[in-house]
């Protein structure tokens, strides 16, 4: 576990200390009485802070949609020298470079690196749609790194990171405070708030939603009542935590789709006290409540959904994020696997643990990926097939020890060069399919 210098708050770097619930009017504060009370921005702020608005909204948002918070900081976050810009490696943020193939993909893990890597050098992008200049979309990175941030800082102003953990703990130190996750649980750091990545475990991988359009939010409940899914109380946001210290370090900025990096002389961590609702946070997907069906047939996948970024058209998600957690199945006489399908949306899926229900041939292993475009065909593969299609449904069986997701988009998802000539990429997914019989038979009803 990584040290700090501030021996005053060490006690909650190695897991965090929370407050609960899901865009709360959160207020905290590491020192005793730096958050100024019945104002945002008095003629001088306690303890010589800087106060300091960061918005996530447009100002005029609707109440129930505006998203802002009011920090109280050691020097405003104006303070450092010019960026320029900087080499982004595999990071990328515009998808035009290649067409987009119908074909159904499927990748193998990205290795962890064998030179020393931080998070923003281990970030590569497989996929995405839309752009940051629209504020509409997403990419899709996958990250390796073994080598902890200490002397540069980094944030995207592009957009909110969906952050899915594989393989090992992530100690995120932002400037609102410390989140640590461990696989099967996630993070969103909003765009703009700035951050190190620490490697707790000296090594990790996952997967990075860059959500560029409106930010992510629980889903309504509908006919499920006031209750279910991702319960709100469930989301952590970090207490207040700052660091004083001064050095010779970058701040490194995701912007317009590239890199750019700035001397700054201080850490940006120095957030002594804030309050509001626009504040990172975490949930353990163990936590969700699954719903799913007790009489016939298997429900459609967004009876899973998480979280979601609300498009311009109701109804219509620019990202859903899916979960395939354990659960029962108890459907009577139903094909219980997911069904085949094909579908208006596009969906990009990742494994964290365990097996996935629908690919019991194998080759959809945690850290991998496949990608299901709009209208391309996909389902079960045919061992899966074979398997659900004469097991009993008398009684119910649990689909355990695993946890899989999906990011699920209204645009086609489209995959970088990178991701297409990847020596992951699986060249025989399509296998996976082509060995489904004919079982038709006229004769037989
Ligand atoms: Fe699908």
């Amino acid at each position: 576990m990584n040290t700090i210098a501030d021996p005053h708050l060490k006690t909650n770097l190695s897991s965090g200390t929370y407050q609960s619930g899901f865009g709360n009017e959160f207020a905290t504060e590491a020192l005793p009485g730096a958050l100024p009370q019945h104002r945002n921005s008095p003629q001088l702020a306690p303890y010589g802070l800087y106060a300091e608005q960061i918005s996530g909204t447009a100002f005029t948002a609707p109440r129930g949609h505006n998203r802002r918070s009011w920090l109280y900081r050691i020097r405003p976050a104006a303070v450092h020298h010019p960026f320029e810009q900087i080499d982004a490696g595999k990071l990328l943020s515009h998808f035009d470079a290649v067409p987009t193939p119908p074909n159904q993909l499927r990748w193998d893990p990205q290795p962890m690196p064998t030179v020393p890597t931080d998070f923003v050098d281990g970030l590569v992008t497989m996929a995405g749609n839309g752009s940051p200049e629209a504020q509409t979309g997403c990419a899709i990175h996958l990250y390796a790194a073994n080598q902890s941030m200490t002397e540069r800082f980094f944030y995207s102003a592009d957009g909110e990171l969906l952050i899915v953990p594989q393989a090992g703990r992530l100690q995120l130190l932002t400037e609102m405070g410390v989140i640590v996750i461990e696989p099967q649980e996630i993070a969103v750091i909003p765009r703009g708030v700035r951050f190190q990545v620490r490697l707790p475990d000296g090594q990790a991988r996952g997967y990075v939603c860059e959500n560029f359009g409106a930010l992510l939010r629980l889903p309504d409940l509908g006919p499920l009542g006031s209750n279910g899914l991702a319960n709100p109380r469930d989301f952590l946001t970090p207490n207040a935590w700052y660091e004083d210290r001064e050095g010779d370090f970058r701040l490194v900025a995701k912007f317009g789709g590239h890199l750019w990096q700035a001397k700054i002389g201080h850490s940006p961590l120095d957030v002594v006290a804030w309050h509001g609702n626009y504040a990172p946070y975490k949930y353990d997907l163990r936590h969700f409540n699954t719903i799913g069906s007790i009489s016939y047939d298997h429900p459609d996948p967004s009876i899973f959904l998480v979280l979601q970024a609300q498009s311009d058209t109701p109804g219509v998600d620019t990202i859903d994020f899916v979960i395939f957690p354990p659960r029962w199945l108890a459907a009577e006489n139903t094909f219980r696997p997911p069904w085949f399908h094909r579908n208006v949306a596009s969906e990009y899926m990742g494994l964290i643990t365990g097996q996935y229900d629908a690919k019991e041939g194998g080759g959809f292993v945690p850290g991998g990926g496949s990608l299901h475009n709009c209208m391309s065909g996909h389902g079960p593969d045919a061992a899966t097939f074979e398997k659900a299609s004469h097991s009993d449904t008398s009684k119910p069986n649990k689909v355990d020890h695993t946890m899989a997701f999906m990011f699920e988009t209204r645009n086609i998802i489209r995959p970088t060069r990178h991701a297409l000539e990847s020596p992951t990429l699986q060249r025989d997914y399509q296998n996976c399919w082509l060995g489904i019989q004919k079982n038709f038979n006229p004769e037989r009803a």
